[in-house]
């Protein structure tokens, strides 16, 4: 059954700006947070070293808009760094549960950027009717993203044993932290 959400073209926060992504958008995508294996340690994907794969990846973002199904990404470019792209915030839909997952350039850690734009965007997904539940997880390794999870106002409700892989760091799954936040 098709989404019957009308999700945002784009959104803007205090500091932010926030596009879907294009295919073209691979090199910048790279260059900002892409390639770099710290970014990437607690990810589900491996850092990449070119732009034509990444490019192969965006255009299953674009395809995943078009057909409003699967994790829904934006792009995340901050105005008071020069309009940089900083990274990128994305969503998933199941039901009335949306789960979200962010990433960040190394350069712009620390200054409130991911807690912004998914307080934002996370507060449009709880006020869709038909949603009831935002949630995320993270590595137990990664407490600045547990963090992150506190400061937008979700719950610690559990830790995922043996819940995710991150090929960064082997094959076999690692234990997570589950936070949410409920209407
Ligand atoms: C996790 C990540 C998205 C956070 O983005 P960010 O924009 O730096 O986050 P914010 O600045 O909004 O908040 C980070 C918070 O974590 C805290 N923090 C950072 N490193 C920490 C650590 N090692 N231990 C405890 N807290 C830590 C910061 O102090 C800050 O909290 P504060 O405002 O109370 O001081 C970013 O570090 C990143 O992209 N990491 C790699 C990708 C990733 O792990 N994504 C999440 C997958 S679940």
């Amino acid at each position: 059954m098709a989404d019957s959400l009308d999700y945002p073209v784009t959104f803007e926060t205090a500091r932010l700006r926030a596009r879907r992504p294009r295919v073209e958008d691979a090199p910048a995508v790279l260059a900002a947070y892409a390639s770099d294996p710290e970014v990437t340690r607690y990810l589900s994907w491996c850092h990449y070293t070119e732009p034509a794969p990444l490019a192969v990846f965006l255009s299953r973002c674009v395809e995943a808009w078009t057909a409003k199904q699967g994790h829904l990404t934006y792009l995340l470019y901050a105005k008071d760094a020069g309009d940089a792209l900083v990274g990128s915030i994305g969503m998933e839909r199941d039901g009335g549960k949306v789960v979200f997952g962010y990433v960040l350039g190394r350069p712009y850690w620390g200054r409130g950027y991911t807690t912004e734009a998914f307080r934002h965007l996370s507060a449009w997904a709880l006020a869709q009717p038909g949603i009831f539940r935002i949630w995320a997880f993270c590595d137990v390794a990664n407490p600045a993203s547990a963090r992150v999870m506190e400061k937008a106002g979700l719950e610690r409700e559990g830790l995922l044993r043996r819940w995710h892989v991150c090929p960064e760091l082997g094959s076999e799954p690692r234990d997570c932290l589950i936070y949410s936040k409920v209407r």
